[in-house]
């Protein structure tokens, strides 16, 4: 049980990767708070991790507001007494388009998002953990923050920043017992793709080594292995987990 008895928040802990994040965690022994603007789907996790014995809370937050970067530590620092650690994994990818083509709209709401949104997390994490012991925290980038893809300008842009980010943090806070670590995933099966098609579905996974996505559970295992003592002496990598797609 590497996370017995830490304190973890988890952003996007409604659904896909952030949900088996939390789900993993808590089976790892950690107190989870689960994080997410949907509310329905954020009480389900919590379900689950109740139903399997662990211990979960629900705060309904909005990554790009930022108070709701506060507040989200004030409460796990309420309920259960500390924060140890945090998985900053919520995101979106909106619709795709030509650079040239990228709505003004579109490109502000996935920098306000996954960019701003990591930025506003980090920075009330940081100023706690700073000051509270150290602790460690888990950003998801994405392959698309590493490699250049057709289409995704946006989205690929506040990948790059949220890579950037954990860099940064990663160097400015480890005199403070702060270790900051990112994922990249790969392709990985999750609602994120419910506005692609099945040819672009099928696209995707003929793209990726092995033939197959990648599956929630695997990107949580590996973000769980980051939070906890067993990743003592990784800071600011960004561990790739796209099954070798990046492998160049
Ligand atoms: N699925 C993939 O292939 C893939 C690949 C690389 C990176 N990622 C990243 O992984 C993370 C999780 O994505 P997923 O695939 O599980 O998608 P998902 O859509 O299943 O989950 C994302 C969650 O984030 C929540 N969310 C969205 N905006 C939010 C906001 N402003 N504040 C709080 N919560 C918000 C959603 O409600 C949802 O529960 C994202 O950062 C995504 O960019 C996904």
């Amino acid at each position: 049980m590497r996370l017995q008895e830490r304190v973890i928040t988890v952003t996007g802990a409604a659904s896909g990767i952030g949900r088996a994040i939390a789900v993993q965690a808590a089976k790892e022994g950690a107190k989870v708070v689960v994080s997410d603007v949907d509310e329905t789907g954020g009480a389900q996790t919590v379900d689950l991790i109740e139903a399997d014995g662990g211990t979960a809370a629900f705060l309904r937050t909005d990554i790009s507001r930022e108070d709701d970067a506060q507040a989200l530590v004030d409460f796990a620092v309420e309920t259960y007494g500390r924060l140890d650690g945090c998985a900053n994994n919520a995101g979106i990818a909106l619709a795709s388009h030509p650079l040239h083509e990228t709505p003004t709209d579109l490109w502000l709401k996935t920098q306000a998002v996954n960019a701003t949104g990591t930025f506003f997390q980090l920075r009330a994490q940081l100023a706690y953990l700073a000051k509270n012991g150290g602790g460690a925290i888990v950003n998801t980038a994405s392959l698309a923050g590493i490699t250049p893809a057709v289409g995704v300008t946006a989205y690929a842009a506040s990948k790059f920043a949220v890579i950037g980010l954990t860099k940064q943090a990663a160097l400015e806070y480890v005199g403070k017992g702060v270790r900051v670590n990112a994922i990249a995933p790969g392709v990985i099966r999750t609602p994120i793709f419910d506005n692609s098609s099945p040819e672009e579905m099928a696209a995707f996974e003929a793209l990726q080594p092995g033939g197959r996505l990648g599956e929630p559970e695997e990107m949580a295992t590996v973000v769980c292995f980051l939070l906890s003592d067993e990743a003592s002496y990784v800071n600011g990598a960004i561990l790739n987990a796209d099954m070798g797609a990046t492998a160049f």
